[in-house]
């Protein structure tokens, strides 16, 4: 499997990006109570129909049956759009997507705080976001996995918060899923080493409870065994010369 990207490919992966954030910025105006989460799906797929070639790259794979993933309160990730899931006040809700363009992939999340939500939920969102830029600030050639984990881990920890086991960051490129497995934990100076030309998806899933987690029947969500807040920020960052080059931001 092609693991390592030219600047070419990479610049491809940006255009698609671009695209990623500029609808991560239109929905901050527009998710609010009321909506469900189908709707937002729907909103993604609409907005995609405007850039020529970019499909949604979840839908199908492995057979997920949507195009974002929309995940509540106690919903890590994988939370499957439903017309019956209304998004109320004081609501965290991640939102994951990717797309697909000129046979590459692009991935990131982000966590929305619908109205005002509890001092806890507020913290949580921000922790997580913020472990996920000190761990961009280790991605650089020769770095290793592992300083990656740690960085997140050691934030969210710090501040309370428990990072999930048992569902991982990943490299990206050809494929949405590829080698390397990113965690959220980890030791420095371990695991394989960062290369010019990688990319790859980092992507902290941060609880207010423990890490235990468990999936429901619909075969997807995956929700806090003990019902607590879960967090989820996702860029899909590149490993180049002059540093991390952040695909999605
Ligand atoms: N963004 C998810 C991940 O980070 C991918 C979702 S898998 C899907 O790796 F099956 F839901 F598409
Ligand atoms: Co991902």
């Amino acid at each position: 499997m092609k693991t390592h990207l030219s600047l070419d490919e990479m610049n491809t992966m940006r255009e698609a990006g671009k695209v990623v954030s500029a609808f991560f910025r239109s929905l901050k105006n527009k998710i609010a109570p009321g909506l469900t989460t189908k709707d937002i799906e729907k909103e993604f797929d609409s907005f995609l129909l405007g850039f020529e070639g970019m499909e949604p790259a979840f839908k199908g794979y492995m057979g997920y049956p949507a195009s974002v993933c929309a995940s509540v309160n106690e919903e890590v990730i994988h939370g499957i759009p439903s017309d019956k899931k209304i998004i109320k006040q004081g609501d965290l809700v991640s939102i994951d997507l990717g797309i697909k363009y000129r046979g590459l992939f692009v991935d990131s999340a982000y966590t929305y705080m619908i109205g005002k939500v509890s001092d806890e939920a507020k913290k949580l969102s921000e922790v997580t976001l913020a472990s996920l830029n000190e761990a961009i600030k280790h991605v650089k050639i020769g770095a290793c996995v592992g300083d990656i984990g740690c960085a997140v881990q050691r934030f969210v920890e710090k501040n309370g918060f428990a990072v999930i086991r048992s569902f991982v960051g990943h490299g990206i490129g050809n494929n949405l899923h590829q080698p390397p497995e990113v965690p959220n934990f980890g030791k420095e100076g371990q695991g394989p080493v960062l290369e010019e030309g990688q990319v790859i998806a980092i992507e902290p899933m941060v609880v207010a409870g423990t890490y235990k987690v468990k999936v429901l029947s619909d075969g997807w969500t995956v929700v806090t065994a003990d019902n607590a807040l879960s967090a989820h920020f996702e860029h899909t960052v590149a490993v180049t010369k002059k540093g991390a080059w952040i695909i999605t931001e």
